[in-house]
């Protein structure tokens, strides 16, 4: 207890944190620009991946990385007005697991705002969510901000309902990373229209924070880092003045600039997925406006998780506050044209790509 208090007396005088003290969160600070009294905090906690081994037995490395992050939330200061989780809570979507995240999401004394993972969806199509945690998609306001949730993850009706003999095995076919046999994200037409509709009301300065699983943008299709229309949802957010979309499911630092639309990803409480640019499969269609970052370390337990926080609408500043790693800012350049890492462009302070790959 008294360390943790050190080291939240230390974050708030100091701004800043060393990689050893930083937990698996990430907290975004949402400051209205010239509007005094609008400035709040959320944070953020996604892809947690709680796995059932058998019976009560969880692996216990991924139950760690929630627990921390949790506990690092519920600790923070200023007290976030709500937490949002940003989907994969569990690892083959059984109620077992969710039950077993849910106990441990129980300890914030927040509410939480969820987002569904491929992982939480295709044993049994987001019935469990459903029931127990939130709509697959739904929008919501909170002192001056539009937030919009997206079920990012769906699929050709076609793949989800016809070729497997079993749930468990359109589950296991989804949840590998590179699996010829998977199926690339969407988010479909009919939450297109939604999104079309919900949008309506809201005027064209309206800060607007899009949560969605995967990147609403196209990275690396053998991994479905991925979503398949996205340019049409794109399309849909293209009028709006002051649209951020925060994702999960890279497991990495990430961030991308596309026209008007800034895209920030968050690390996972349960491991770092590497960049893909370090890998051959194709197709591969990086956008250009793409910064690689430095590669996390997957033989560290913690490497690549961390904490950050994110402000707008004057352009964009996210503090990565990774564990293992160096911190680093990420903020708009001086042209408000793009996101850059400031430390990353030091080359002596890159991390070598791993080869071993
Ligand atoms: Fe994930
Ligand atoms: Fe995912």
């Amino acid at each position: 207890m008294k360390e943790r208090m050190t080291r939240r007396t230390f974050l708030k005088v100091a701004g800043a944190l060393t990689a050893a003290v930083a937990f698996p969160v990430s907290r975004v600070e949402v400051a209205l620009g010239q509007t005094p009294g609008q400035k709040f905090t959320f944070a953020y906690i996604s892809d947690s991946h709680i796995t059932q081994i058998k019976g009560t037995q969880f692996v216990r490395n991924f139950d760690n990385g929630l627990k921390k992050a949790v506990l690092e939330v519920n600790f923070m200061d200023p007290k976030p007005d709500f937490v949002i989780f940003g989907g994969d809570l569990a690892q083959l979507g059984k109620g077992e697991e969710f039950e077993h995240g849910l106990e441990m999401m129980k300890d914030l004394a927040l509410p939480i705002k969820w987002v569904i993972g491929e992982h939480d969806y295709y044993l049994d199509l987001g019935k469990y969510w459903q029931e127990k945690m939130a709509p697959l998609y739904y929008s919501f306001d909170h002192k001056g901000v539009h937030f919009v949730v997206l079920n990012s993850i769906l699929t050709d009706d076609d793949w989800t309902n016809k070729r497997w003999s079993t749930p468990e095995e359109r589950m296991l076919q989804m949840a590998r990373l590179d699996n010829p046999d998977g199926s690339p994200f969407m988010v479909k037409e009919e939450q297109r229209a939604w999104l079309k509709k919900d949008l309506a009301k809201i005027k064209l300065e309206t800060p607007i924070i899009v949560l969605s699983h995967s990147p609403l943008y196209k990275i690396f299709k053998p991994w479905n880092f991925w979503t398949d229309d996205a340019e049409q949802v794109q399309a849909i957010l293209k009028p709006y003045k002051n649209v951020k979309i925060l994702h999960g499911h890279v497991h990495q630092v990430l961030y991308n600039q596309i026209g008007n639309l800034t895209f920030n990803a968050f690390m996972a409480t349960a491991w770092p997925w590497p960049y893909v640019t370090t890998y051959s499969q194709l197709p591969n269609k990086m956008p250009a406006l793409t910064v690689p970052m430095n590669r996390a370390d997957p033989f560290k337990e913690r490497d690549g998780t961390g904490w950050g926080h994110f402000e707008l609408p004057i352009g964009i500043v996210h503090h990565y506050e990774l564990w293992e790693n160096p911190a680093r800012t990420v903020r708009k350049t001086p042209d408000m044209k793009q996101p850059e890492d400031t430390q990353y462009q030091s080359p002596e302070k890159r991390i070598s790509p791993q080869k071993h790959y």
